[in-house]
């Protein structure tokens, strides 16, 4: 078997002396090197943020998006979005183990999910099995691989495969907010119903106490009213959060003049960076989980209004964000029951 780098880069094909999430190109051929595991890939779940990209460009046409998917594999040996530059995760089996893979505890036939991007995961697609518009969830027969430094979890008993695989792509985001939110703050999450939303709303108002406020920014009346229904905020406001000016006028109604100790912006659109930032208390935090975040925008917005604040880029991995993501659904029967209904087909 021949050596490889620990973080993949004999795997990058351009630009050269990159790594390989910010390659246009990866080595995509299925035979492992010295330290690289072997999947079997069973579904991909594709990164919101880009799933509406290509959903939007094909016109919700299905057969055009698996083209697309397949097109984007083919050019860049990886399924990374050129447009949202995200990937996705995936879960499948492992069918070979290189001699030098550290982790000595995988076997092959495990059952896993790699807790690393698609947007840097070699892959080779033989055919699309499944693909559904309204799902990000595409089965797959495909091959894929996981190099030495790429983290992964070996799927849980407990939780149907699918549920774990929606629960573990956006697992760094209820993650963080356990890191961030405190006792007594006010905290805003925009996009709050959809999938990272919800578990950051449990999150939030486990962490905020009985003092605190959890204010959700929504955009549809239906993913408002989930929340409402299932007690995750202290308020909600529909809206669309691309128009600043409105949003800032309805949250600080309601957190004060000042806005929000903790923002966390989890919608899967551009355009809400400033937003986030204006309804952020100076000395606060905006933790943007969003693909579709511009770093430009946000960083330069911040400082065209005079806001010193703190703007965190959506890390994927915290550790212990596996463990903390699973154990949601866990604990809540209701977000348990919801997501089962949306994610397991
Ligand atoms: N940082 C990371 O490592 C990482 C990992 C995974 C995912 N992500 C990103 O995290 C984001 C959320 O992912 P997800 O899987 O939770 O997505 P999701 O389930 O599709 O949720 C997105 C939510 O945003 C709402 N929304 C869309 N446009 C809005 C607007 N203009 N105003 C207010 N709300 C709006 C959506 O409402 P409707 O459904 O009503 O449109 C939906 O509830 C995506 O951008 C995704 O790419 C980041």
């Amino acid at each position: 078997m021949k050596k490889g780098c620990r973080y993949g880069t004999h795997r990058v094909i351009s630009p050269e002396g990159t790594l390989p999430q910010p390659a246009i190109k990866l080595d995509n051929t299925m035979e492992i090197y010295d330290n690289e595991v072997l999947i079997d890939v069973q579904t991909l779940n594709i990164d919101s943020a880009s799933y509406t990209q290509i959903k939007q460009a094909c016109n919700g046409d299905a057969s055009r998006m698996e083209e697309m998917i397949l097109a984007i594999v083919k050019e860049r040996g990886k399924m990374q979005n050129p447009v949202t530059g995200s990937g996705g995760m995936l879960i499948g089996t492992v069918k070979e183990i290189g001699s030098n893979f550290p982790d000595k505890s995988l076997k092959v036939g495990d059952k896993i999910a790699t807790l690393v991007s698609l947007s840097l995961t070699p892959l080779k697609i033989h055919r699309i099995k499944k693909l559904d518009p309204a799902s990000d969830q595409v089965d797959v027969d495909a091959e894929a691989i996981l190099f030495e430094s790429g983290l992964y979890a070996i799927l849980p008993h407990d939780i149907p495969e699918k549920l774990a695989l929606a629960l573990l792509d956006v697992a760094g985001a209820p993650a963080q907010v356990a890191r961030l939110v405190k006792e007594g703050d006010t905290v805003c999450i925009i996009g709050g119903g959809g999938k990272s939303g919800i578990l950051c709303c449990y999150q939030a108002m486990k962490n905020v106490g009985p003092y605190g406020k959890v204010i959700v920014v929504e955009f549809s009346e239906e993913n408002a009213q989930r929340i409402k229904e299932m007690n995750l905020a202290t308020h909600v406001i529909v809206a669309d959060a691309t128009k600043v000016m409105d949003v800032y006028k309805k949250v600080t109604e309601i957190a004060g003049e000042r806005g929000c100790e903790v923002t966390i912006n989890n919608v899967n659109v551009p355009s809400t960076e400033m937003t986030s930032i204006l309804i952020t208390k100076g000395q606060g935090c905006v933790y943007f989980f969003s693909m579709a975040t511009s770093f430009t925008k946000a960083a330069l917005g911040a400082e065209g209004v005079g806001k010193d604040i703190s703007l965190i880029v959506g890390n994927g991995y915290a550790k212990g964000h596996a463990e903390l993501t699973l154990n949601i659904v866990r604990e809540s029967a209701c977000i348990r029951e919801l997501f089962e209904k949306l994610y397991v087909k």
